[in-house]
């Protein structure tokens, strides 16, 4: 199907033009001016931005945490994508206790196959470490798989130690893979934990009184000195404080070479939602936890100056209905994780964009074209350029909605974004040429999404 996409404003990393876009064999062909084909479907975009397909590169999709399963699948999570613009995702294929790198392949692949509607990939994260395993990390590389994943927290189920992390660290330089790291001490939470449930606390604000900002400092200070000696690149993915970054900012002044991510909610929610009547707060179980009001805006002047270099969303939903509910009695029960996907791209451009914050080429670099960069998909996506794939997302600046639960595509049953208004509309979405949305809503009856083999930078 070739089409040619008429009198929109195109958004890159670099610049903002009025151009038309014409799209052939799933890819773009053509940029220019007045551009004309008889054989070609034209669609007026007049007076919308058209950006890049979005990039997410932190779902969990499918995901079971041993008490419950994710609401989203791969078939809900990438509808949702679809919807909110974003036509790229990578996912983390977690390696289970006693089990090898390929297993854990073979089973996102199994979860994934057939029934994506956004294209995808995966990071491997690895929990169970040995010098098989490490070896293992070049087949990863063989299978597309140039990242991975380490968490600093998760006592007993995810959590590796400081060995490991330096192991991994090493080896990832050698073969030129990036390895993302959750920056909490687990050692610590997992002591005030078990403290202040002997106190009979039970209810989700000691969630975040239980994983306070601190041990994410001092995680992430840990990561870079660890870094720093062996020598390596790393990614933090979902930082949610001023200090953390700090740390960072210090490590880059030693040389460190490092890679931050931060999701929305750490830019638009704060820690007083824990503190909602009931049992509510358990909406925002996630980890890290929200933080003070006072780093919102503090992060989106790092994403401004260029200190945060990817958005991700960290999409991980559970249903508040009897999956939240599994902690009812014990905050530590309630499964981590919120949903997101559906709706990064459209709050990013109304509380960043539209207010000032970032400008719209920011937008854009922080997600699309930074992460295809960072995580081997570039200039394949990422970007509106002649011969990259036609993953293109028409942005109406002139509509305005409310976010709601009951109009979502995430199968879950609440959105932390309940009635926050958004001043776009996500008005029709093209994977490789296909329009798979319109206006919000899945066009696509098939998954046509495919598996992205990436390289190593
Ligand atoms: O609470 C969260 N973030 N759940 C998903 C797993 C993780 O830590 O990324
Ligand atoms: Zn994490
Ligand atoms: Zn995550």
């Amino acid at each position: 199907m070739s089409l040619i996409l008429k009198g929109g404003k195109i958004v890159t990393d670099k610049k903002t033009y009025e151009s038309d876009i014409k799209v052939s064999g799933g890819k773009i062909v053509e940029i220019g001016e007045n551009l004309q084909d008889e054989s070609c479907n034209i669609i007026d975009v007049n007076g919308s931005y058209i950006i890049p397909g979005g990039i997410d590169t932190h779902t969990h999709f499918d995901l079971d945490t041993g008490a419950t399963k994710t609401a989203d699948d791969f078939e809900s999570g990438t509808r949702a994508a679809i919807a909110g613009g974003t036509t790229t995702i990578l996912d983390f294929a977690t390696q289970s206790k006693g089990k090898t790198l390929k297993e854990a392949l073979a089973e996102w692949n199994k979860k994934a196959e057939d029934k994506c509607y956004c294209d995808y990939g995966f990071h491997i994260a690895i929990t169970d470490w040995n010098d098989s395993i490490c070896d293992e990390m070049d087949d990863m590389i063989d299978e597309g798989i140039p990242s991975f994943k380490l968490y600093m927290a998760y006592k007993g189920l995810l959590q590796v130690d400081d060995g490991v992390i330096y192991k991994a660290l090493q080896k990832s330089r050698e073969i030129g893979a990036l390895i993302g790291f959750h920056c909490e001490n687990g050692d610590i939470i997992c002591e005030l934990v078990n403290k202040i449930l002997k106190e009979n606390k039970i209810s989700p604000r000691y969630h975040e009184l239980t994983r306070p900002e601190i041990l994410e400092v001092e995680a992430t200070s840990r990561l870079m000195k660890i870094a720093e000696v062996a020598r390596s690149r790393v990614y933090v993915v979902h930082l949610s404080c001023e200090e953390a970054l700090e740390e960072v900012i210090k490590a880059k002044k030693r040389g460190v070479d490092v890679i931050v991510e931060t999701c929305p909610q750490y830019l638009l929610l704060n820690k007083e939602l824990y503190n909602l009547d009931g049992f509510e707060g358990a909406k925002y179980v996630m980890s890290p936890p929200l933080r003070d009001k006072s780093n919102n805006d503090i992060l989106w002047n790092f994403i401004a100056e260029g200190i945060i270099d990817t958005i991700g969303t960290d999409h991980c939903s559970f249903n508040y209905k009897n999956q939240k509910e599994l902690g009812i009695n014990d905050f530590s029960k309630i499964p981590n994780g919120s949903p997101g996907v559906e709706h990064r791209i459209s709050l990013l451009y109304t509380y960043g964009v539209c207010t000032n914050k970032i400008t719209i080429n920011r937008m854009v670099e922080v997600m699309c074209t930074k992460p295809a960069k960072i995580f081997g998909l570039y200039p394949q996506k990422g970007t509106i350029d002649v011969g990259s794939d036609a993953d293109l997302v028409v942005l109406n600046p002139n509509r305005v909605k409310k976010i709601k639960a009951i109009d979502q595509v995430q199968n879950v049953d609440y959105t932390p974004y309940e009635g926050y208004e958004v001043k776009c509309e996500i008005e029709r979405v093209y994977l490789r040429g296909v329009e798979v949305s319109k206006e919000g809503k899945v066009t696509c009856n098939s998954p046509i999404g495919v598996y992205l083999k990436r390289s190593s930078n």
